[in-house]
């Protein structure tokens, strides 16, 4: 993985995500003990959305591998707001950091960006299209809970602009996963998705109601309607509240493993926090782990 972009989950083979999930698993044990990993490494920040978990994350991770961030900080106080175009803010970027972390509201972005550069840019997400980084994490959370190889999960909820469904899909490839996927018609799977994940040969299926699935899956993945992409906030709120996960959807079913990217709204009830169901707030903590493995990697001849 050295020195590479990271824009898209397409791109990581299986032995990929091996290695970013192995190296995780030793840093999860103690996070604190490895700040000579990559001494004095500068991450750039370039968040254009939106963030908790994956800008504080990254902010973590790099420093407990004994680097620091240098951040753009927000949109209206940096120079985005005179006008700046994506590349030349990357361009300058890449002369003060090792590596860039960039989240933009538009799809591609990333890649476009990523075209600018030599340090390695990772993509926090573009628009609705990818989150790469959230799936090595959704990964690593679902090995620990339910083991990849021949997984059977239940993605539900904005299966058209939830992004870290986008990535997740097809990363799942990798490991021979059946995926069902429950969406309200109007935020099924785009068709660019699914045509990628035919393309793979992989098991899918869609549905628009989660019960007739639950009993068959090892993992279920919750996701939050995606509001802000919305066109038409009447379009939102004909959809919004639709697949919520409470006690009762869960009643019976016995050791399911739900997930979340993070933040919920109202998808999962908080009174599933309490309950072995729960490994979303466990999931937003691999972060670190995650991400201090995925920046090891990429910054291997930092010195
Ligand atoms: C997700 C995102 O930004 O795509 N959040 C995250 O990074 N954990 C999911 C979301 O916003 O719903």
């Amino acid at each position: 993985m050295r020195r590479e972009h990271i824009t898209s989950a397409n791109a990581l083979s299986r032995g990929d995500i091996e290695a970013a999930l192995d190296r995780a698993a030793e840093f999860a044990a103690d996070p604190t003990a490895h700040t000579d990993r990559r001494p004095g490494a500068l991450l750039g920040l370039a968040f254009f959305e939106p963030s908790t978990r994956t800008r504080m994350s990254f902010a973590a991770a790099i420093k407990r591998l004994g680097g620091d961030i240098v951040d753009m900080g927000p949109v209206e106080a940096s120079s985005v707001s005179k006008g700046e175009s994506l590349a030349d803010t990357v361009r300058v970027i890449e002369g003060y950091a090792d590596a860039v972390v960039l989240r933009h509201p538009s799809e591609g972005a990333a890649t476009m960006a990523s075209e600018f550069v030599d340090v390695p840019l990772i993509n926090a997400g573009d628009g609705a299209g990818q989150h790469p980084t959230q799936t090595l994490l959704d990964l690593y959370t679902i090995r620990e809970a339910a083991g990849l190889d021949g997984l059977t999960i239940g993605i539900v909820g904005d299966l058209k602009y939830g992004r870290t469904v986008h990535s997740l899909a097809h990363a799942l490839t990798n490991f021979d996963a059946e995926q069902h996927f429950i969406s309200p018609e109007t935020l099924a799977l785009p068709e660019s998705v699914r045509y990628d994940l035919d393309a793979t040969g992989a098991t899918i299926e869609e549905h628009t109601a989660i019960e007739p699935v639950l009993e068959e899956l090892d993992a279920l993945y919750v996701t939050r309607i995606q509001q802000e992409r919305f066109p038409d906030e009447s379009e939102y709120r004909a959809v919004a509240g639709e697949y919520r996960i409470d006690a009762a959807t869960l009643d019976g079913v016995d050791d399911l493993p739900v997930l979340h990217p993070l933040p919920r709204v109202d998808e999962i009830a908080p009174e599933l926090d309490g309950t072995d169901h729960a490994h979303y707030f466990e999931q937003a903590h691999n972060g670190v782990p995650v991400r201090m493995a995925l920046l090891d990697l990429l910054l291997e001849d930092h010195r």
